[in-house]
């Protein structure tokens, strides 16, 4: 079986993170995004990812190189010169996903995630014989996502709008599809939208069909709800009773804590917090639902919470770093300084406080 990842767009909404790293690169959990939804489709047998790419494609064969040994999984790149959205990548990996087989790919938006029940998924494709299914999970706030109209005992597709003006219904489209070959027959090789020009026709013919996803979702292409689907995967872990979660009197909660990070005494951490590989957390720091990607060192009695902490970056002693402050790549932050929701750029040292949220030039 093969699978599809949209790897594209610029992952603006993400940055200062993803000025360091195209996002399916950036960690979510200690472990790049796109890592998640290779290991999951590796877990079911999937034998092949084609992964659309039209930013920093060097980066991605780099990083890739590695993990197609680990895995043993072949992993390719479909490279275009202009962005062909979130369809045209599908016309354009076509050779790459037909095989004869008749078989049913994946494709999989990279900035979701979940427990990835793919493995329901075919079953579920099977026992419907329509032409897609898509997998839809139930929201508060729908508008900013395609919002999917189902016949409720079959789980029929009767409608599919994608970002409505007006409320449509919760459940929206999760961005994990298996899709029989002939929907490549629907797609044009020019950008365009699946979930504008392609959902809607299928469902149209009503041989699209949408599952309930199981268990946790989101999309963690912004801060906010990055931070969010921290809370929600590490709790998913808990529920496995996971041995990756961290244990002492130190630990408060769900916390993920690489075993070659090093942490002060006195310190208090959790809950939700992710602590890269090569961090140093001197004594008496407190952390909470925080990510420090790789190489931070936070110095003594700092307080975090709710933030991201970008690569090698460093936070003062006593300095107060809160409210969705984002710090990107290689920031230093002093003694004593407080940050309430600054965003900052790769490289910049932070001498005085930022005393509301803004972005740090
Ligand atoms: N190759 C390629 N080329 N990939 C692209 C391009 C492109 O031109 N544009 C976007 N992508 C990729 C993104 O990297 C992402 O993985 C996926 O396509 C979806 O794009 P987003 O920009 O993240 O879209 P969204 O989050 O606003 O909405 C989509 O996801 C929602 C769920 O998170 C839609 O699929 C919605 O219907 C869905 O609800
Ligand atoms: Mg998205």
């Amino acid at each position: 079986m093969k699978a599809l990842i949209l790897v594209g767009g610029f992952g603006t909404r993400l940055r200062p993170l993803t000025l360091s790293a195209p996002k399916p690169l950036v960690e979510f959990a200690n472990k790049p995004m796109i890592l998640h939804q290779i290991e999951a489709l590796k877990a079911i047998g999937v034998t092949e990812v084609v992964l659309a790419i039209n930013y920093q494609p060097e980066l991605m064969l780099n990083f890739l190189k590695e993990f197609e040994k680990k895995l043993e999984i072949k992993i390719t790149c479909s490279q275009e010169t202009e962005p062909l959205g979130t369809a045209g990548p599908l016309a354009l990996a076509r050779d790459k996903l037909i095989d004869g087989s008749g078989k049913p790919f994946f494709v999989l938006n990279s900035d979701v995630i979940s427990e990835y029940p793919l493995k329901e998924m075919i079953e579920f494709h099977k026992s419907h014989g329509g032409e897609a299914s898509i997998m839809v999970t139930k929201v508060d706030e729908p508008s900013k996502y395609g919002v999917v109209v189902t016949e409720e005992t079959t789980g029929k597709v009767e409608k599919f709008v994608e970002k409505p003006k007006i409320f449509v219904g919760n459940k929206i489209n999760a961005g994990i599809y298996l899709l029989n070959p002939s929907v490549l027959d629907r797609i044009e090789l020019r950008p365009t939208s699946i979930e504008k020009e392609v959902f809607p026709k299928i469902a149209a013919e009503k041989k699209l069909y949408a599952m309930l996803l199981p268990g946790f979702w989101m999309d963690i292409g912004q801060p906010k709800d990055y931070i969010t689907g921290l809370r929600l995967y590490l709790d998913s872990l808990r529920k496995k009773s996971s041995p990756k979660l961290a244990k002492g009197s130190h630990i408060l909660g769900n916390v993920l804590i690489d075993e070659t990070a090093v942490i002060g005494d006195g310190c208090l951490i959790g809950p939700d917090v992710a602590i890269g590989p090569g961090c140093v957390i001197e004594p008496g720091v407190r952390l909470s639902c925080c990510t420090l990607m790789r190489g931070v060192r936070i110095k003594k009695h700092a307080c975090i919470s709710s933030s991201i902490i970008g690569w090698h970056s460093t936070v003062g002693r006593w300095a107060r770093v809160e409210n969705m402050t984002i710090l990107g790549e290689d920031v230093h932050v002093g003694d004593e300084i407080y940050s309430n929701g600054g965003v900052v750029l790769p490289h910049k040292e932070i001498k005085s406080s930022i005393l509301k949220p803004e972005i740090v030039m």
